[in-house]
């Protein structure tokens, strides 16, 4: 008989198992620039804080006060029992700043992109970039709706798809009622570092009667002369129908966000399940999400230095001869391409001082493995050599096993 707990390993389970290696779930400590591993120090080039706010006093001292006052959870979920006046204020703040009318903030990022499902049903049609986020994914199909996948950032393919669904647009279930259509993509995508193509994907949405939807995870406090985001970047604030975000990347918090027209945020408070049915965001992260508003508002020299560093590694690396793909940001892949290899670069790094993320499938497609690594405003210039210097090392090392750029991990993705 099959037994539920006798599935086959995943692909990342017997990659983990068979490699020597062991990049997953390693203890870090502290968190800062540099990290602790193993009992060594290292740099820390593969962390998503960005504006390196996580352990900024200002922050800590704001989390500080919230755990004495309010405690360490709140034990509910927001609708019932575990709504603050700190949630309410960060809303507002958020809203103000992303630029919409209204905000939820939920417990992660994923949970705020899987909230998207209560506007979707069978009857409906999503068109999503291949590149993006697992929470998109997810939502798309726990929603029900036809999931169309243009490929990464090519426009005119989604509107070859967004024309091929509108021949076709009477639902099939109900007769009569037009499908939605909604397009979800990624602002700044987290592997690759590239940006969405928004004027395009707005101008899109207009001509085909769509809603859009850009999870600003990596880019809000990030990209934007106020840092509000890749709709800031482009100019479009407010060309967007909804925005969400995370608060566990620029923030140094964790929480997520969603953004937009009232009567939607009033919807998805009342009908999405990943909001109704899980705990609120702590009071301690909450308050440290407004700590950091203040300081992503106040000193656009964070943005300033971090792009620095993502430009002098942008440049480093492609002189060193690795292959960092399209980015243009502070996302910095390095293709390696074979998952085996990816592992094997990950841990010659380590050995030679730098803690970077090793990405294979299902966070890419099989033939993109690569190295992420990321830059932070609290970085010197000193830990950037450093990471140039082991990039320097392990190209050294391994020589030939290595693709050369527009080699295998050029290779177009081909996401299942
Ligand atoms: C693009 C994108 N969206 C959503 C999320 C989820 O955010 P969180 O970590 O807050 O759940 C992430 C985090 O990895 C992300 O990269």
């Amino acid at each position: 008989m099959a037994d539920v707990f006798g599935k086959e390993r995943s692909a990342l389970h017997r990659l983990a198992a068979q490699s020597t290696s062991r990049p997953y779930y390693r203890p870090l400590s502290p968190r800062g620039a540099e990290v602790g591993i193993d009992g060594r120090t290292v740099v820390m080039a593969g962390c998503n804080d960005y504006l390196g706010l996580s352990a900024d006093p200002r922050v800590t001292e704001a989390a500080a006060r919230a755990l004495r006052r309010y405690g360490v959870s709140c034990s509910g979920s927001r609708v019932l029992n575990g709504t603050l006046a700190l949630h309410e204020e960060l809303e507002g703040r958020l809203a103000a700043f992303v630029g919409g009318e209204a905000a939820l903030v939920t417990t992660t990022g994923f949970q705020a992109n899987l909230a998207l499902a209560a506007l979707l049903d069978e009857r409906d049609a999503v068109f999503a970039d291949m590149s993006n986020h697992a929470s998109l994914v997810d939502a798309v199909r726990l929603g029900g709706a036809a999931h169309h996948r243009y490929r990464h950032r090519d426009l005119g393919h989604l509107g070859r798809l967004l024309a091929a669904s509108e021949s076709a647009s009477e639902s099939a279930s109900d007769p009569g009622r037009g499908r939605g259509r909604l397009i979800v993509t990624d602002g700044m995508f987290s592997m690759e570092g590239d940006l969405c193509p928004l004027p395009g994907i707005v101008e899109l949405a207009r001509r085909h009667g769509a809603r859009l939807v850009v999870d600003g995870a990596h880019d809000i406090g990030l990209l934007g002369a106020g840092g509000r985001g890749v709709t800031e970047h482009f100019g479009l604030t407010g060309e967007v129908d909804l925005v969400t975000g995370t608060l566990s990347k620029c923030f140094g918090s964790v929480g997520g966000m969603l953004i937009g027209p009232a009567s939607v945020v009033e919807h998805l408070r009342h009908s999405a399940r990943s909001v109704l049915f899980s705990a609120a965001m702590p009071p301690p992260s909450a308050a440290a999400a407004l700590a950091s508003l203040d300081i992503i508002e106040s000193e656009p020299e964070r943005r300033r230095r971090v792009f620095g560093h993502a430009r002098r590694l942008l440049a480093g690396l492609r002189s060193l001869g690795w292959d960092t793909g399209d980015s243009t940001t502070p996302v910095v892949p390095v293709y390696v391409g074979d998952s085996r290899l990816c592992l094997r670069v990950w841990q010659e790094l380590l050995d030679a001082g730098v803690f970077t993320n090793a990405v294979v499938a299902p966070a890419v497609a099989r033939n993109r493995a690569l190295i992420r690594v990321t830059p932070q405003a609290i970085h010197t210039d000193d830990h950037i050599t450093r990471v140039l210097d082991a990039f320097a090392r392990v190209r050294r090392g391994l020589g030939r096993l290595l693709p050369a750029p527009g080699g295998p991990g050029r290779t177009e993705a081909v996401v299942a």
